[in-house]
This record gives structure tokens, sequence and C-alpha cells, in this order.
């Protein structure tokens, strides 16, 4: 299996390499116009291949993506497969306003229409979208490296889901801990979009070791939110657990300065090195 890596994941390059993966090359030409070209440089007929490559906020990322996609079916490989550590829009799942449309559904049909021999892709943001890939795609979770690194430490009593939308998430990471722990859930409002607002919690989070796991930090105001509330509620101790790395704006060094043991977040996104902050690795999970 040859792997081929888009600008997206071009931080996995050395994890796959280390795993003893085979890498696939291409260029990228920018022409007069602006427009974007892409070239293999290698050989690909009869191979079996995997693209790996995210879809990030910026829109080229999804057009590397299907370029990738149809370059290597073009040149004869076989179906290629596409895995995706970070599958962005997925929040626009549907029409929040009047007026607006479900782009994340968009942008998952288009993955499905490419009718990949497997498509893999990294925790979700929503069910809806995990519907739009269709019924052969099969969504990868890093959960499992949460509760590895939970189980190194002082036992957790309550998984906190930051919001309604977590809920799913924080209760598999409860059922993954031994002993199983217990799962709350933070009333969150928006007022406006990006600013989040935790208004109450479903339990009692009083002198307990909590974990609070979401799929992603973006502007940091739903963590931040949730560990102001669990805080004021006396939670003898906080970790964080995230998949996805976003951090707009100035979110990561609002997350570094929290009150908290530990956070991890993972690769799916490149994440500079932060000794408030641990990185985990997803290589595992996408080779898995
Ligand atoms: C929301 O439903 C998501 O799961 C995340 O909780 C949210 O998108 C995180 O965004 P922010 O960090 O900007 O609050």
């Amino acid at each position: 299996m040859k792997w081929f890596l888009t600008s997206s994941t071009a931080h996995l390059r050395d994890a796959l390499l280390a795993r003893g993966e085979v890498l696939g090359g291409h260029e990228t030409i920018r022409f007069a116009d602006g427009e974007h070209g892409y070239r293999l440089t290698e050989v690909v007929k009869d191979q079996p291949v995997t693209l790996l490559a995210s879809v990030t906020p910026d829109p080229t990322s999804l057009f590397d993506l299907l370029a990738l996609f149809r370059l290597l079916v073009d040149n004869g490989a076989q179906t290629p497969s596409v895995v995706i550590p970070y599958l962005g829009y997925a929040r626009q799942d549907r029409p929040a306003r009047a007026g607006e449309g479900s782009l994340g559904v968009m942008v998952a049909e288009l993955l499905r229409n490419l009718q990949p021999a497997e498509l893999r892709v990294l925790d979700v943001h929503s069910p809806r979208i995990v519907d739009a890939l269709g019924h052969r795609a099969i969504e990868l979770s890093a959960l499992p490296l949460f509760a590895d690194q939970l189980a190194r430490g002082e036992r957790v009593d309550v998984v906190v889901a930051p919001d309604a939308g977590a809920r799913r998430r924080a209760q598999a990471l409860a059922a993954r801990l031994v002993p199983n722990a217990e799962v709350v859930v933070v009333e969150k409002t928006r007022p406006r979009p990006n600013v989040a607002v935790a208004q109450t919690i479903s339990g009692d989070v009083k002198g307990k070791c909590v974990v609070i796991v979401d799929d992603m930090i973006d502007t940091g105001g739903t963590i931040c939110e949730a560990v102001r509330l669990v805080s004021e509620r006396g939670a003898r101790s906080i970790r964080l657990a995230a998949t996805h790395g976003i951090f707009s704006q100035d979110a990561r060094e609002r997350i570094i300065r929290l009150p908290v043991c530990e956070t991890w977040v993972t690769n799916s996104l490149p994440q500079p090195a932060h000794e408030r902050m641990q990185v985990l690795d997803i290589a595992p999970i996408l080779l898995s």
C-alpha cells in the first residue's frame, strides 16, 4: 500500500515512515492565473493506494483531496482508499438560520461520490455527516488514545460532555474506562456565533476527578466555559481531551492557562509542542 499525502497531512509523514509505510509523491504547480495543477511523480498503475487528506477550513484542502484522488484514478491505480484525519465543515451539518445550507453534507456527499475503496474519517462532528458519508464509511476514534492516557493517572469519576452534542462521545469514553465513569452533560448556549456560555450541569462533580471530552477545540469557548462551571461546582481535578485542536485566534494560550492537570489533543491537525498540552499520535489509529 502506498500513501499519498496532501499539504493538510504533511505533518503525519514522519509518523507513517516511522511505522514502515511507503509514501507516494506528487508535485503541485501554480499557473499564472492562480489555478492549481498536480502531477504524480511516480507510477501507480495497478497499485493499491491510500489518500491521506484532511478537509481544513481552507477550501483548497478539499480541492487537493479531490484532485489527488482523480490523479490516482486517471493514472490507473487500484480504486484508492481515503483516510481523513480532520473533516472540517462538519459543524455546518444543517442550516442554522434561514438562507443557510448544509455545507457539511455537501462536503460529505462529494467524498461519498468519489466511491473510494474505503473511506475512513476520524471523529466526525455530527452523526448527520456520518450518514451523508454513506453506509460504507467508517468512523475512526481517538477515544482509545485518551482512555490509555487516563488509565495511567488518577481514577476518573466523571466524564463531562461540555455540551449536548458531546454526550455520545462522553458516554463512549466513560464505557472504555475501568471502572466505567459516570457521565454528566453541560448545558451550553451560544448567544452569538463562536461565543459559548455554560449554563448548568446535569450531575454532581463536587470532589470528583473529571475529564472533559469533546471532538474539537476551536475558539476554546466551549472548553473554557465547561472548566469554569465544573470548577465552580467543586471538581477536585480536571483533565481535558479533544481530538481536533483547531485553536482559532488565541485559543491555545487560553487553554494552556486553564486550571487543569492535563490536556490532550491529537495530531489530526498540526500541533506545536507545548509542555502544558500533550499531542497524541493518531498514526496507530489510522493504520488500524
Ligand atoms: C460543538 O458542537 C463542538 O463539538 C465543539 O464543542 C465546538 O465546536 C468547539 O468550539 P469552540 O472551541 O469555539 O467553543
